[in-house]
């Protein structure tokens, strides 16, 4: 071994005589010294680079131009560094060059000119220095040039517009209020510093100054990430995918909440929507409409004051009253804070400037005078300060005693604060100037109301989604991608619904599984509601897929489902519907969000990395690993190009029709249509539809088979909890593994015994499988007897009444084999006779 080793290092040398002979008196590495997995080498010019393995894998590297590797503040997002044992680190010195390995990669740092590369245990280069250029300073400000491969590509970045693949493109970390972002506006709201590259590789650039990632802009041969100021601390995250990468990235910076399971389902809201008589009537437009909805959300105007958490007088007359009966029609209320306190709020805005709870004037040293878009000038909260949190807390609580069931953490840039704007620099947190803090206010605002919430309200999951944060949100809220749309002409809007693929897609690569875009685009008034039917139409069945699916849209334009016309009508309600006879499926995958990072919505390289036509498939995703979903977000549209990867695909809309993979086609999609693919050998866990998430405890389970090729196996597990308490936390769940093997002659359906403790699943109830055959069975047997065949309009008769015998049924007409069976959570075993 070790001598492949030294072979491979002379064979760099002579690859790379000028990153070996260059002479740099600067950066030249003199010397090493060691703390257990912390490697530091200081340089000629008395700069440092610091080497700290996290894991086998993933390599904390912290270039300090004056050497003293000193941090201002511990970081924000990083929870975790030491993520795996890396046994003894040895430092290898050779004539040119130090080396470090471990057992995924060998690390290598030249010593003169200094530079540092990074290869994989088959001596692959994955990351290396650019030329002398590895690390390069000026006054406060830092960049690393990194080595551009002509095939290298890059994901990542979070909420970002424009396509996934950032090759070509350059960004900016400056958490910033858009109304109305374009479709290739930068930088958003929220700052999340990492990417990922086609080499098997991942960066997070762990500084919250305003960041810039240039990606091949300024050079085919190089590419660059830097800051103005602070630590140039970066981690690097090697993984055999990116499924992997993620992975690590999340162990670094945290899993994401698990979202109350009403979360999932459908949500209403409107920039007016700030009173009482509006939410009842609302509520009663969808419930006698019979369309799903879990969530009416309350817009800013819903509070007295900012942000006094007091409901607005004249509004909401009864504002209790109000909850009890949304909470009865099954809704729960979701309202808006912002993270600043009006001066025309006089008792608390003194109360706040008296106890110093203000961002301050670093001129003058008073608290920081903020022009709000409305509520006049007002106190910017610094939730930096740790005595604010029970202040905070204290507010927060009186509408949750109230009845309301989540936040809304919305403005936190803190509003308006575009890049551009630079005489808020002047803030002064307790934590550090504006420069520092500015990306992660946000996420110090969430972190309090999430830990105040917590503590408040114990056993109760948080719901919050926001719109400014940084990287570690996920441990804190979720996400919605701010103000889209067209404010000029709301009928151009068709730009902006393909562009939130991406975006939402990207925003999961930046661990925001629980995301939505404003459905229907937030900007624009909607003066003719005709027109604007069918992009209607289609952003709801995009939206349907959205993780936390909210509609809402500016002032006081209403965007509630009937009013686009019957036939919007239909179609809207037929993919909010199609969500919630997914939410098994859906709430699985949550689980699988919480426990990985991975998000449902997810980019088809996750799954399949090693193909590369999926770096270009931005107009359409996966849901989870068995659903692949392609919008039609063109106006007039009435098909669909979709690219299907590797295997062959099921048509969703039209089960009898197959595609194989690897290859893009064109689908017919019309206006009812939400092209959508299954893949071969896959179950789907669904439900019936109901009103809302929580409507009925006890309902049948309905599996949608498409089995395996012969000898092979289709299979999932089902995960289900208690769906708002924190017992997820504590392992509290239930989970049904189900098989169906393929054999020669029939099938075997195998239901594993249920596993876990803690939750109670309702019973009795029913598990009916809906399994996609060619042909009929002969016959069923269970554990060797035979199960009684029915018509099968009589299967899926009352399945909550009989939840004690077993019976199948054959429909020739759609090749669906069915079969319906209590669910006693024990081992089964079905065979199906050819
Ligand atoms: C800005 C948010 O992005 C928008 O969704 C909201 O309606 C307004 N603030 C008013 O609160």
């Amino acid at each position: 071994m070790k001598i492949r080793y030294k072979f491979g290092v002379w064979m760099l040398c002579l690859m790379f005589p000028a990153l070996v002979w260059a002479e740099n008196a600067k950066s030249i590495c003199t010397s090493f010294t060691q703390q257990g997995r912390q490697v530091t080498f200081h340089l000629a010019d008395s700069a440092a680079l610091q080497l700290q393995l996290c894991s086998p894998s993933v390599v904390r590297i912290w270039f300090s131009p004056d050497g003293k590797l000193q941090r201002r503040n511990a970081s924000f997002a990083v929870i975790n560094e030491e993520l795996e044992d890396v046994g003894t680190v040895h430092v290898d010195e050779q004539a040119a060059c130090y080396e470090i390995f471990t057992s995924k990669l060998r690390i290598r740092v030249n010593k003169s000119p200094m530079s540092i590369q990074i290869f994989d245990k088959y001596q692959k280069l994955l990351f290396s220095d650019y030329a002398d250029k590895g690390h390069v300073s000026e006054g406060t400000k830092k960049v690393e040039y990194k080595t551009l491969r002509r095939d290298e590509h890059f994901f990542g970045l979070g909420e970002k517009t424009g396509k996934m693949d950032r090759r070509g493109e350059s960004y900016k970390m400056w958490n910033s209020d858009k109304p109305c972002y374009s479709v290739v506006e930068d930088p958003l709201y929220k700052s999340i510093p990492f990417f990922m590259s086609s080499y098997r590789y991942g960066i997070f650039l762990d500084n919250t100054y305003k960041t810039e990632f240039k990606f091949g802009t300024e050079s085919r041969d190089y590419y660059s990430f830097e800051a103005p100021d602070g630590e140039m601390i970066y981690y690097f995250i090697f993984g055999k995918d990116y499924k992997e990468i993620l992975s690590q990235y999340v162990g670094l910076t945290g899993k994401p909440i698990m979202p109350p399971k009403w979360a999932l389902g459908f949500a209403q809201c409107r920039g007016l929507l700030t009173s009482e008589k509006l939410s009842r009537e609302i509520a009663e437009g969808y419930r006698t409409r019979g369309i799903p909805c879990d969530i009416i959300y309350q817009d800013i105007g819903w509070t007295e004051h900012l942000q006094d958490f007091e409901w607005r007088k004249g509004n909401y007359g009864h504002p209790k009253k109000m909850l009890a009966d949304l909470k009865e029609m099954g809704f729960k209320v979701v309202v808006s804070q912002d993270p600043v306190i009006s001066q025309a709020n006089k008792k608390q805005w003194e109360e706040a400037d008296r106890l110093g709870y203000f961002v301050k004037d670093s001129t003058n040293g008073k608290s920081y005078d903020m022009p709000w878009p409305w509520g006049g000038n007002c106190g910017v909260v610094d939730f930096t300060l740790p005595a604010v949190a029970d202040w905070w807390g204290t507010y927060q609580q009186k509408p949750i005693d109230d009845g309301i069931s989540g936040f809304w953490t919305d403005m936190g840039e803190p509003a308006w604060s575009n890049e551009e704007q630079t005489e808020r620099l002047v803030m002064k947190h307790h934590l550090g100037m504006h420069d520092e803090i500015h990306n992660v206010y946000g996420l110090t605002w969430d972190k309090v109301v999430k830990e105040q919430f917590e503590k408040r309200n114990p056993n109760r999951r948080v719901f919050q989604m926001t719109r400014a944060a940084y990287a570690g949100l996920q441990r804190y809220t979720f996400g919605w991608t701010g103000d889209c749309g067209n404010g000029d002409d709301v009928l151009q809007g068709w730009g902006q619904l393909a562009n939130q693929i991406p975006v939402i897609l990207s925003a999961g690569l930046g661990v925001i599984p629980f995301t939505t875009c404003d459905i229907t685009g937030y900007c624009g008034d909607i003066e003719d509601y005709h027109p604007f039917a069918e992009l209607y139409t289609r952003w709801i069945q995009f939206g349907a897929f959205n993780p936390l699916s909210r509609i809402h849209h500016e002032g006081d334009n209403p965007v509630e489902p009937w009013l686009f016309g019957p036939e919007a009508e239909k179609n809207a309600k037929e993919a909010i519907e199609l969500k919630y006879r997914l939410l098994p499926y859906i709430y699985t995958y949550a689980r699988e969000a919480h426990d990985t990072g991975l998000p449902i919505m997810r980019p088809l390289f996750l799954e399949y990395p090693a193909d590369m036509e999926t770096f270009s498939t931005d107009g359409q995703f996966l849901f989870g690993q068995e659903l692949l979903v392609a919008p039609v977000v063109k106006k007039g549209a009435r098909t669909k190009n979709v690219y299907l990867p590797e295997g062959t695909w099921i048509d969703y809309n039209n089960k009898q029709t197959v595609y194989t993979g690897e290859q893009w086609t064109t689908v017919e999609a019309p206006l009812s249509c939400i092209p959508m693919f299954v893949k071969q050998g896959s179950i789907i866990p669904t439900m019936p539809v109901m009103n809302y998430t929580h409507e009925k405890p006890v309902y049948p389970l309905i599996f949608e088979v498409f089995p395996a090729p012969k000898g092979e196996e289709a299979s999932f597990t089902l995960y289900e909890d208690e769906g708002e308490d924190l017992g997820y936390q504590r392992d509290e769940f239930a989970k049904t593994p189900v098989r169906f093997r393929t054999e020669e002659g029939g099938y075997l359906l195998s239901v594993g015994a249920r596993e876990g403790k803690g939750y109670a699943v309702p019973a009795p109830r029913n598990f009916i499988f809906r399994m996609y055959l060619k042909t009929a069975p002969k016959g069923v047997t269970v554990q060797g007897k035979k199960v009684k065949k029915v018509k099968p309009e009589r299967l899926e008769e009352n399945p909550d009444d009989d939840t004690e015998s077993m019976v199948w049924s054959w429909d020739k007409a759609t090749g669906i084999c069915s079969l319906r069976m209590p669910d006693r959570g024990e081992e089964s075993r079905i065979s199906l006779r050819l």
